[in-house]
């Protein structure tokens, strides 16, 4: 059938099947919630004599087809068809629809037609993100029925992501993998991955190889106090702990999240948190004193981390050499626009008392150690920008002065994500409470051991706005997105890891995509139970199951 009838018919079908638009029983059970969602009466039937057709020239369609394909063999054993005898089509299409933007899509089920239409291929994945979402969770023996309908789909926020710390605890490229494809079922398109940490440096570097022969392996104590509750432990007894990812390993992810319409962002922490270089390499600290890989970022609570370096020296030029040469390696592995560079909690004492940044605040005008850490943040930022890189950072970068072109995560609530907005920033909102899902879900006394705080719980998730009531209309342009955290301190297992994403991910996911106005919770928790809750539990994964009411 020549294209033209094909659209003829299915004008004059939708006009059949929708009007009037009947809100008929047929359950969607897409998260996030598409923007526009219309229900018809009836369904299309996918069977053996189904054909697949797409622009063939296009090879990153062909992947996207082909990825279909299998879903729909993996589901029910059906093979989709190339031979054009048959009738029935599931057509993929490019096309010029302004109002679809780059992330958009059109869905309409028809009558032998399936039509998904978007302006690039990222419309495309989420099409069949929800495509997929409209069939079987669950491998079936019964028809592949999808239900007459016209989706008109786009997300509210550009950047919806998800930082994972890889430096308190490792996890395999495997694992990576899996949350990646968790992060694009759900239309989720930022993986920020925190590869640099006190207790653990994770990313090989090819001029600097101790940073993971030595940086990437600490002493760690049998169940650390960190995961276990009422520890008994002697401190004393250890054994080594880590792992890193080797500069190929690392690519491979780019590519697989790539091809997932996921930008994978490195941190590399600086100029905190930075214990596990200065183990590597001392020569960067203020005292230069040699030191192990610190097992905790609060060392033995003698003053601080009084007894180790965190921090690296802002007097020494060779420290900026060395961070150099390191973000050299980091933009050849990841074409990111951005390249977050941490920030958070620098302890100012030791900056104090060191004769090189004391030289430093006076050569520079610097007044104190906040202008100091401005100062360092600034030298990085115009290293990144000669690189064409933007720097992103946590949200005590605005201390001592906000670098130019910097963008802010903010972390510590909302306010640092509002004064930078109001400073005409970029911003991304990750406060701790809610979206820190390291901590608790539920009730402590019902759950396992988990950060405290505050009860980060899937409602608060679900109902979290990154559009703070602080700012106006305007200053709103300026948050970018939001996302939610996974520092693993506690998370030792790909399990537990898992139990904290479910179903916090998608509670977030449909706050960054759905309008607030087409936003439901009752009607959230049903669509898990319909599909959501099944698909995973037919994977393995581990989920918060309080909400799970029909078990498979
Ligand atoms: C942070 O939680 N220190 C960014
Ligand atoms: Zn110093």
């Amino acid at each position: 059938m020549i294209l033209q009838k094909k659209l003829g018919l299915l004008l004059a079908l939708s006009l059949i099947t929708f009007l009037p638009i009947r809100i008929v029983k047929a359950q969607n059970n897409i998260i996030p919630k598409p923007a526009n969602i219309k229900l018809g009466n009836g369904s299309f039937t996918i069977n053996n004599q189904t054909i697949v057709s797409y622009p063939k020239k296009n090879t990153e369609l062909r992947t996207l087809v082909d990825f279909f394909n299998q879903h729909i063999h993996k589901i029910s054993g059906i093979t989709l068809s190339s031979n054009k005898k048959y009738t029935q089509t599931i057509e993929f299409k490019l096309v010029d629809i302004a109002s679809l933007r780059k992330e958009g899509y059109r869905l309409t089920v028809a009558k032998d037609l399936i039509l998904l239409e978007a302006n690039a291929k990222e419309g495309l994945f989420y099409g069949v993100q929800s495509l997929i979402q409209c069939l079987p969770a669950i491998r079936t023996n019964e028809a592949l029925n999808i239900p007459f309908m016209e989706i008109t789909d786009y997300p509210r926020f550009g950047w919806r992501g998800m930082m994972l710390d890889v430096s308190r605890h490792f996890f395999s490229v495997e694992t990576i993998k899996e949350i990646i494809d968790l992060l694009a079922s759900y239309k989720m398109n930022v993986f920020h991955w925190h590869l640099v940490d006190n207790e653990g440096w994770r990313l090989e570097i090819n001029k600097y190889p101790k940073l993971t022969s030595v940086g990437a392996w600490r002493q760690e104590v049998y169940g650390s106090r960190w995961y276990a509750k009422d520890s008994t432990l002697n401190l004393n007894d250890t054994y080594k702990y880590g792992g890193y990812y080797t500069q190929q390993q690392a690519k491979d992810i780019v590519e697989y999240a790539k091809a997932r319409n996921i930008t994978v962002i490195p941190e590399i922490e600086m100029p905190g948190h930075s214990g596990a270089a200065l183990a590597a390499y001392p020569q960067f600290s203020c005292t230069g004193i040699p030191q192990a890989v610190p097992n905790s970022t609060v060392v033995n609570g003698i003053k601080g981390h009084r007894g180790v370096n965190f921090e690296y020296c802002a007097g020494n030029d060779s420290t900026f050499l060395f961070l150099q040469d390191i973000l050299k390696e980091v933009m050849q592995i990841f074409p990111s626009e951005y390249i977050h560079i941490g920030g958070d909690e620098v302890e100012k004492f030791r900056w104090e008392e060191c004769l090189k940044c004391q030289s430093r605040k006076k050569a520079e005008h610097l007044k104190d150690a906040h202008d100091l850490q401005s100062y360092f943040i600034k030298r990085i930022e115009t290293f990144l920008l000669a690189h064409d890189k933007k720097l992103l950072g946590w949200d005590e970068i605005l201390e001592g002065g906000l670098a130019s072109s910097a963008t802010v995560m903010s972390w510590r609530g909302e306010k640092g994500g509002i004064a930078a907005a109001k400073e005409g920033h970029d911003v991304i909102m990750s406060p701790s409470d809610p979206l820190y899902f390291n901590r608790y879900q539920a009730d402590p006394k019902t759950e396992p051991f988990a950060a405290g705080f505050s009860i980060n719980s899937i409602d608060k998730v679900y109902h979290y706005d990154p559009h703070s009531a602080k700012l106006n209309t305007e200053q709103h342009q300026f948050i970018k997105g939001s996302q939610f955290a996974l520092w693993t301190e506690n998370i030792a297992t790909t399990e537990y890891l898992e139990y904290m994403m479910l179903p916090r991910m998608p509670a977030l996911a449909e706050g960054l995509w759905t309008p607030v106005a087409a936003k439901n919770y009752d009607d959230f928790i049903k669509r898990l139970n319909a599909w959501h809750f099944n698909a995973w539990a037919a994977k393995g994964f581990s989920f918060y199951q309080a909400l799970y009411k029909q078990k498979y």
